[in-house]
């Protein structure tokens, strides 16, 4: 049996859902309380703790949060010692009302509290009171060094937290309140430690991390070309970039530091229609946000482009749909990341009136995604018999089977003869699909 007594190792179950914040965070969670003598387990029968990072950008992930903790009733009749809590954007935004709903949790902590989860969990084995920690730290510095237990080729770093933009649709704003950002000297050591320790490859993360400012003023194309110069880091990526902040000082700090920074952008339209953006409060026209998409090109020939978009945003006509699938046309997306729009607590959108069916809503999605998938063939093409260059990332002793993600972000297979993890490598492409290329490696 698993024992409960502070001092042995106990095991703790964390399942993640969301955006790639949330992936980091739940890392971060991992690494602080393998300092409580807490050890990741496979499963969730297995745990003394157990945590759901959750996410509340749409209804669905949301519903998954309540019906993953209810799966646990069993479980915690049996063990009544296991302790169960949410963090994540759906505790920071229902706080200690989650406790309310759902009796089974012993704990909620918000997206500002990851930092206080040992003391929190010792509170909780201590007193066996219930406990909530959900505010905000808006008059705290974000500092915060990247905690991650094994960092491997790739990993991400914070680089702002927060969003200042309110878009109409969206709950990130209140879920992971005001805009900070890390100071650049603090980035510049995480990413040198990082690489002392093996990492080949940062992801830099922010929900607009254009709008990164560092105390001593530098933006983010300084910090991008900092990092590209100043660090032995090989490979930069970041997401996710704003239309409106995505300037031409940045593209061409890309393209300089084209040997580093990574060739494939993902940068969300939302709509294809001008007054639909202006209603999503999105900054951009569709002639402006084609216009950048051009400009990038252009600076960066070949580069790759991907995008979110939401269809039946309250109000949205059918014509004004129909300037979305034409997007396509315009702007050459290799893959979309598309929703229905779904109402969200706190935002203008959900108060409106004109909302649409969702009958409505599948049916745009669904000839939406199936426009795409022709294009995203059609453009998979041109990596047909190219030379890409891969970071490999897994290696199978067994098989020869290696893969790893080519500038432009595509997972990429070939067979290898001994383990290249960690290396770049030049794979000559034999079958390009929109997600996937498969290859011969030249040595
Ligand atoms: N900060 C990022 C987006 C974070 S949320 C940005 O501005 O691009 C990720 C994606 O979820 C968004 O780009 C949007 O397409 C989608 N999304 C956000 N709120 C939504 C909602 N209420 N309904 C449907 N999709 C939504
Ligand atoms: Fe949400 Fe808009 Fe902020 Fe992105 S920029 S997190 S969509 S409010
Ligand atoms: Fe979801 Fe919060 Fe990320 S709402 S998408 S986990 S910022």
């Amino acid at each position: 049996m698993i024992s409960h007594d502070l001092g042995k190792e106990k095991g703790v179950y964390i399942s993640t859902y969301g955006c790639q914040m949330n992936v980091n965070d739940t890392e971060r969670m991992y690494t602080l309380l393998e300092m409580l003598n807490y050890s990741p387990v496979s499963t969730a029968d297995r745990a003394d703790l157990i945590i759901v990072n959750s996410c509340s950008v749409r209804e669905k992930p949301v519903h998954k949060v309540h019906s993953e903790v209810g799966r646990y009733k069993d479980l915690k009749i049996k063990k009544p010692h296991l302790k169960i809590g949410v963090g994540g954007c759906v505790a920071q935004q229902e706080k200690k009302k989650l406790l309310k709903d759902v009796p089974l949790l012993d704990f909620v902590f918000g997206t500002d509290a990851i930092d206080q989860l040992p003391k929190i969990v010792q509170d909780l084995m201590a007193q066996n009171n219930k406990v909530v920690s959900a505010q905000f730290e808006h008059a705290k510095p974000y500092h915060v060094e990247t905690l991650v237990r094994n960092p491997g080729v790739s990993t991400f770093v914070n680089i702002t937290k927060g969003c200042d933009n309110f878009c109409t649709f969206c709950v990130v704003p209140f879920t992971r309140g005001r805009e900070r950002s890390r100071p650049l000297r603090h980035l510049l050591q995480d990413v040198l430690n990082l690489t002392k320790r093996g990492v080949k490859e940062v992801t830099l993360l922010g929900q607009n991390v254009n709008s990164y400012t560092s105390e001593c003023g530098a933006n983010f194309a300084q910090l991008m070309k900092a990092l590209a110069s100043d660090t032995p880091i090989e490979r930069i990526r970041f997401t996710t970039s704003h239309p409106k902040d995505f300037d031409e000082e940045l593209v061409s700090v890309m393209q300089e530091h084209r040997d580093k920074i990574m060739d494939y952008i993902h940068l969300p339209v939302q709509s294809g229609n001008s007054e639909v953006l202006a209603r999503m409060n999105r900054g951009y026209t569709r002639e402006e946000y084609i216009r950048k998409a051009k400009m990038i090109l252009e600076i960066m020939p070949g580069a790759a482009l991907s995008t979110d978009i939401i269809v039946g945003f309250p109000g949205e006509t059918q014509g004004q749909f129909e300037d979305t699938m034409t997007l396509l046309d315009e702007v050459p997306y290799e893959s979309i990341f598309s929703f229905k729009y779904s109402p969200r607590p706190f935002t203008k959108a959900a108060r409106w009136e004109d909302q649409l069916s969702d009958k409505e809503k599948s049916q745009r999605l669904y000839r939406l995604q199936d426009q795409h998938k022709q294009i995203a063939f059609e453009l998979a093409k041109r990596y047909q018999n190219q030379k890409v260059s891969v970071l490999v990332e897994e290696y199978d002793e067994e098989t020869g089977k290696a893969n790893g993600r080519s500038t432009q972000n595509k997972l990429t297979h070939f067979q290898a003869d001994r383990n290249l993890v960690g290396e770049t490598v030049q794979v000559l492409i034999k079958e390009a699909f929109p997600q996937t290329l498969r290859g011969e490696w030249i040595r």
